[in-house]
C-alpha cells in the first residue's frame, strides 16, 4: 500500500518534470516570442507603484521617494497624442532621472532582456504591448486611441 504511493508520487513527480521540460521545447505549444497581454504585462509589473488603475497610487507608492505619475494622463500631457516613443524610450532607458540614481523607476530594457531571453523581437513586442495598454486608459481616449479598454475583472 505504502510502496504504491510512494510509486504513485515518483510517476508524478517524472510526469511533472516531462510536462515542464515539454513547454520549453515545443515551439508550437509556447512560441519563442510568446509575449503576454499588455495588461498582464502592466499588473505584474507596473501595478505595484502606478496603480491597478494607472493613476499613480499602487501599494508600494508609501515607500517611493518620487510619486509614480498618473499614466492615465499621459496623451493630455503630450498634446493630446499618446506618447508611444516617449513610453518606448523611458522603459528601454529609464526617465532622465534614473540615469542619475534618483529615481524609483526601474529601467526595464535590461530586465525584460532577461525575461525574453535577449529576444530583440521579444522586447518590441513587450513595450508595444504595454504602450497600446496604456494608451487604452488614456482618460479621454474615448476608445478612439489604441485598442478597446479591456476592462479588468472583478471591477
Ligand atoms: C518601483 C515603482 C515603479 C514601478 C514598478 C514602475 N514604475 Fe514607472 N515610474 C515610477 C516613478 C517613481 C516614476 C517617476 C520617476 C521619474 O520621473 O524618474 C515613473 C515614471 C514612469 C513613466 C513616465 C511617466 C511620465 O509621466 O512621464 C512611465 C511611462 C512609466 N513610469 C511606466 C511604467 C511601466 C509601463 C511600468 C511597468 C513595466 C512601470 N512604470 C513600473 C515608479 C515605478
Amino acid at each position: 500500500m505504502r510502496y504504491a504511493f510512494l510509486g504513485g508520487a515518483l510517476l508524478f513527480a517524472l510526469l511533472g518534470m516531462s510536462a515542464k521540460d515539454h513547454t520549453t521545447v515545443n515551439p508550437a505549444q509556447f512560441p519563442p516570442t510568446y509575449v503576454p497581454s499588455g495588461q498582464e504585462i502592466y499588473q505584474q509589473f507596473c501595478a505595484a507603484c502606478h496603480g491597478a488603475d494607472a493613476k499613480g497610487n499602487g501599494p508600494a507608492v508609501s515607500r517611493l521617494k518620487t510619486a509614480p505619475p498618473d499614466l492615465t494622463t499621459l496623451a493630455r500631457r503630450h498634446m493630446g497624442k499618446f506618447p508611444y516613443d516617449y513610453v518606448a524610450t523611458v522603459l528601454r532607458f529609464g526617465t532622465g532621472a534614473s540615469a542619475h540614481g534618483s529615481s524609483d523607476m526601474p529601467t526595464w530594457g535590461p530586465i525584460f532582456q532577461i525575461i525574453d531571453k535577449e529576444n530583440e523581437q521579444a522586447v518590441q513586442q513587450r513595450i508595444k504591448n504595454i504602450s497600446a495598454y496604456l494608451a487604452s486608459l488614456q482618460e479621454d481616449s474615448g476608445g478612439v486611441i489604441g485598442p478597446t479598454p479591456i476592462s479588468a475583472p472583478g471591477r
